[in-house]
């Protein structure tokens, strides 16, 4: 079975091509490399010793999708591809809603037009913006209060995704609203590697720890929070990967649309984490309280329940596997950048 996956180079994209070849399945990737390296696609084939197919361009191009329907015998389609800053799209809303709200609809139109109703899409917990209870289930208020244009491309696209559902009953489609992915393979080769200072806090952290950057900003230490630091749902990405295979195999003889979390459902303070990553580095976080980041919530888990129940998947890293992941991907990254300047 032929899954397309949009974005497949990217952070999750490429760990979820990694779990779908282990797993017998072919996988063919789309990727304009806006915000991932080209390189990564050696490594995806290295990692799983399997061949996938790549077609370089934007999702946008329905000249490029036409063809890949052509020529590839795709059963389901994995929309991972998307423009991801939250401030960059304060920044930027119009790029936002142009590259992530028209490549869905292109993308749409083209698994139509081809007959291809399997839909797993990467949605976000920003959707659900300040969170009314925690922990936060599927049924808890979307759209309202959310705080960037980029969470709101979010809302808007499972948005359309239900009237597409309802305008057709042939559409399975799935909206996983992810928490924050953290971690990477365990084979050190991939892991992410944002463009520029990282805006996440872990790549931050990681950044720090390898000499990269030199302190930590932490914003706000006055949250309404046991230490005063924010609290997250870090999920790592190979978790965050199984689960879009979970969610595609339970798609199978099922119509209309469903969103699940896709968490650990356990919330981490930016100060637990820190001394995590310390304890699997052994290097010490230099960093310094600061002003609350506009925007940030005090504290954001997942209830994971649903997930579990209709998918029959939850996550099973743990946080200092993530940590210990990172660090392997990240030292190694800062030896290959070594030996390629040198
Ligand atoms: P990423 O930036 O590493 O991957 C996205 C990939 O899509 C990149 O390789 C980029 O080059 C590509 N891309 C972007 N626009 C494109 C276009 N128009 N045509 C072709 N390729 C395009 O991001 P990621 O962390 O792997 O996230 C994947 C998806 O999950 C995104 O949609 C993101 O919004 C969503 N998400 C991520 C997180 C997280 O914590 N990383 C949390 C919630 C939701
Ligand atoms: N943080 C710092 N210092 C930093 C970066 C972050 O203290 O340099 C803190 C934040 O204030 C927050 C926590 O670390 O308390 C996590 O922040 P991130 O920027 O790593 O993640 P967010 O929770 O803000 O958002 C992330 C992604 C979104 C995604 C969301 C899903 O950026 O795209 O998780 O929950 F939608």
């Amino acid at each position: 079975m032929n899954i397309l996956l949009t974005g497949g180079a990217g952070y999750i994209g490429s760990h979820t091509a990694i779990e779908l070849l282990a797993k017998g399945y072919k996988v063919t990737i789309i990727d304009n490399f806006s915000n991932s390296n080209q390189s990564t696609i050696n490594k995806i084939r290295a990692i799983s010793k399997k061949e996938l197919a790549l077609y370089s361009g934007d999702v946008r191009d329905e000249k490029l999708l036409q063809k890949i329907f052509t020529e590839q015998s795709i059963a389901a389609v994995m929309h991972f591809a998307g423009l991801k800053s939250v401030g960059e799209s304060v920044a930027q809303p119009l790029t936002y809603y142009q590259n992530n709200i028209d490549s869905t609809l292109v993308l749409c139109k083209l698994m139509k037009l081809n007959n291809v109703s399997k839909l797993i899409f990467s949605s976000s917990a920003t959707v659900y913006g300040v969170p009314k209870q925690l922990p936060i289930e599927e049924t808890h208020p979307v759209g309202t209060g959310i705080t960037n244009p980029y969470g709101r491309t979010k809302y808007m696209i499972e948005e359309i995704l239900q009237d597409l559902v309802t305008s057709d009953d042939t559409w399975a489609i799935t909206a996983l609203r992810y928490f924050n992915a953290i971690g990477a393979h365990d084979s050190g080769l991939i892991g992410e590697d944002p463009k520029g200072k990282p805006n996440n806090l872990m790549p931050y952290i990681a950044q720090v720890a390898v000499g990269k950057l030199d302190m930590l900003n932490v914003f706000g230490g006055d949250y309404n929070t046991p230490d005063g630091t924010g609290i997250r749902d870090y999920i790592h990405v190979v978790d965050l990967a199984k689960g879009h295979i979970t969610a595609l195999e339970h798609l199978d003889g099922k119509k209309g649309f469903s969103a699940y979390n896709l968490g650990t459902g356990s919330g981490i303070s930016v100060l637990e984490l820190i001394s995590a990553f310390e304890k699997n580095s052994g290097k010490k976080i230099a960093y310094t309280v600061v002003a609350r980041r506009p925007g940030d919530v005090a504290s954001c888990y997942a209830d994971v329940t649903l997930a579990s129940k209709k998918l029959g998947w939850r996550a099973e890293k743990t946080l200092d596997e993530a940590c210990s992941d990172v660090w392997r991907w990240q030292t190694n990254l800062a030896n290959e950048q070594h030996s390629g300047s040198s």
